[in-house]
């Protein structure tokens, strides 16, 4: 069986050279993910932005600062959970992904996931909730993030579970303070599971 390390390390290949979108046009680096191979816990953002599409790494500018104070007020290491996205390149002036984009994209993610085998999911935002949601059979439980934000789903499968956690996009929360209390509230939930 092929190591976790050299698992990720073909997909991060796979995604510098994919062309799977048109997205790669206007690319300047693909943003793969990064955090420990072991991770209990991953964070799947949107999509890279300005800073990260300039760095190559995912949450480094405003929203990566949020996410950072976040997880520092629940006592959890940057390093020791994945963070990834679920388009792996940046839209254009930071637009919606559209779906071709999703269905293009986020077989890297599943891959991820499959390997990396964390304990919770934490979608950030709206459409990385509908993404994880669909996926893992939760669509009739899908309502608008104002109302499951936080709230724990689990899946249950014959030899594994795996909790589902949506929040909100911690960008949000870069220009209004009430969303930065939510999600402190919301993220405590997380401290069960570090
Ligand atoms: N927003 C996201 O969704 N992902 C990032 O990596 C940065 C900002
Ligand atoms: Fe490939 Fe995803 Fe980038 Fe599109 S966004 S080119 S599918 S890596």
């Amino acid at each position: 069986m092929k190591k976790v390390k050299e698992e990720l390390e073909e997909i991060k290949n796979e995604v510098l050279n994919c062309k799977k979108c048109p997205l790669y046009k206007t690319r300047t680096y693909p943003v793969v993910g990064e955090g420990s191979h072991r991770a209990k816990i991953l964070f799947c953002g949107e999509g890279p932005g300005f800073n990260e599409d300039r760095t190559g790494y995912p949450f480094c500018g405003a929203a990566g600062k949020i996410l950072d104070e976040l997880l520092e007020s629940v006592g959890i290491k940057r390093k020791e959970v994945y963070i990834t996205n679920i388009l792996k390149c940046r839209p254009p002036k930071n637009r919606k992904p559209k779906s071709e984009e999703i269905k293009a994209c986020t077989p890297y993610l599943e891959r991820q996931i499959e390997i990396i085998k964390p304990k919770v999911v934490c979608a950030l935002g709206n459409y990385s909730t509908v993404f994880i949601f669909e996926k893992y059979g939760l669509k009739n439980q899908i309502q608008g993030i104002s109302k499951i934000h936080g709230k724990v789903f689990e899946v249950k499968t014959l030899f594994k579970s795996i909790k589902i956690i949506p929040f909100y996009h911690p960008a949000v929360a870069t220009y209004n303070r009430n969303m930065k209390e939510i999600l402190e509230k919301d993220f405590k939930v997380l401290e069960k599971f570090k």
